[in-house]
């Protein structure tokens, strides 16, 4: 059998990524938190609760973990509803808060990467309209503002908003987020608020800080047709690839939003991306339904055969990694894996899971194109938005209940990565050794 060495290029990042309501705790002043205390909201009635209880300060340990498995980046996410609980109020403390937990990854050796808004809004927000509202984008612009003000010293790579187009697609045609609309106009309004919202947030880092570089994080999601007629299911697979993956990042190109209704000018968005922050978890095949309007007439489903995660969640497709950097390229700016994992309370996927996702994002590193980092999703279990506690996404395990971190394969799996900036033979015959046959043929 060959053996061999797959080389990362030296500086390169390797990190988890969170964030805030996910792993802070008690965040009761957004709009998931009240989400969350509605009746049939999240599965089974669970709470966010204490969550990874970092804002009680156990983000020091879960850092140590990070350092001592030889992660040297970080990416989380601060939350909008502590620093400006109030339109009129800013919380010096909230962004003291911050601000000791950057210097603490600065005192690891662990690079911050800071999301300005990861899904949840503060209430006062919600409560006038949200991102429905023509005036949100200043709003959050000031925000930025007023953060990045704050965290200057310790940051200079970030994300405006995480996943826009999850955002849309789930509080405003899927229902599954807050405010648990079901409205392809308010979608689109949505979308478009964002783009705006965005565009004057770059401008405000940028003015502020000369070093900075800002993207956002996309989570994009091959959609393949399906066949056996492929001609006719390529048309919804289109359709949707151009308005969920596509639209928002090409709109920081040329200044139109493409959304299948119309075309949406914007065109102060132009050149506002230093970098393309990538989100891959799975794909899907697409057939054509006439039978589902609101659905845009598309029919998704995971490719006949694939292994699935425990819930059925993600289903394990290496390979579209590989495909995503290849689209990604074509921005021609670098690209950093803002997030990629998998589901897996017992740990029996997830090391093979994420060495052979690695490996493809090595594949598209030797072909040069400018990938410069990979942030797993995640470092510890935390409150999966509607899926509750009911998903373990961690290296480590959580006990919700005492707050124990329980350690999983995978931790000695991606601190080997991490710490030779390499996927050696040896890794991969000892974490994933099914996956060995395919990775060194021959
Ligand atoms: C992504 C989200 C992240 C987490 C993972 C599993 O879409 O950005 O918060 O829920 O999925």
């Amino acid at each position: 059998m060959p053996q061999a060495t797959f080389h990362f290029p030296p500086g390169f990042l390797w990190g988890t990524a969170t964030s805030s309501h996910q792993v802070e705790g008690n965040n009761k002043n957004n709009d998931w938190w009240a989400w969350e205390e509605q009746p049939g909201r999240v599965i089974n009635g669970q709470r966010s609760g204490l969550a990874c209880d970092w804002w009680g300060g156990r983000w020091r340990e879960d850092f140590d973990r990070a350092k001592e498995t030889g992660q040297n980046a970080h990416r989380l996410s601060i939350e909008w509803s502590r620093i400006q609980p109030a339109p009129d109020r800013w919380d010096e403390d909230a962004l003291d808060r911050y601000r000791a937990m950057l210097r603490g990854l600065h005192e690891r050796g662990i690079t911050p990467m800071v999301t300005f808004h990861h899904f949840c809004n503060p209430l006062w927000l919600a409560e006038r309209g949200g991102w429905e509202n023509e005036e949100t984008p200043a709003l959050f612009a000031r925000y930025v503002r007023k953060a990045a003000e704050a965290l200057q010293e310790y940051c200079t790579l970030w994300i405006t908003i995480n996943e826009p187009n999850v955002f849309a697609f789930e509080g405003y045609l899927e229902g599954l987020f807050p405010p648990g609309k079901k409205d392809l106009k308010a979608a689109f309004l949505v979308f478009a608020n964002m783009v705006r919202g965005h565009a004057l947030a770059y401008r405000e880092i940028h003015q502020l800080q000369r070093e900075a570089r800002v993207g956002l994080a996309l989570n994009i999601r091959p959609l393949h047709p399906a066949g056996p007629l492929t001609f006719l299911d390529a048309i919804p697979a289109r359709i949707g690839a151009r308005t969920f993956n596509e639209a928002f990042p090409n709109a920081l190109v040329d200044g139109k939003l493409r959304l299948p209704t119309r075309t949406v000018r914007i065109p102060e968005a132009v050149g506002t991306q230093d970098f393309l922050g990538v989100n891959y978890y799975t794909l899907d095949m697409v057939r054509l339904n006439l039978l589902r309007p609101s659905e845009m007439f598309a029919e998704r489903f995971y490719p006949p055969g694939a292994e699935l995660s425990d819930t059925g969640f993600i289903a394990n497709v290496p390979e579209g990694m590989f495909e995503v950097l290849k689209w990604a390229k074509g921005f021609r700016i670098p690209i950093i894996v803002t997030e990629n994992g998998v589901e897996d309370a017992d740990d029996h996927l997830r090391p093979r899971y994420l060495i052979e996702h690695i490996h493809q994002v090595w594949r598209a590193v030797n072909f040069n194109w400018p990938i410069k980092g990979y942030f797993h999703w995640t470092l510890v279990d935390n409150f999966e938005w509607e899926r509750g506690w009911t998903q373990r996404f961690g290296l480590w395990g959580l006990d919700v209940d005492t707050q124990q971190r329980i350690r999983r394969p995978s931790v000695d799996a991606y601190a080997a990565i991490c710490k030779q900036n390499a996927v050696s033979y040896e890794t991969v015959e000892k974490f994933a050794p099914q996956a060995v046959p395919r990775m060194f043929p021959g």
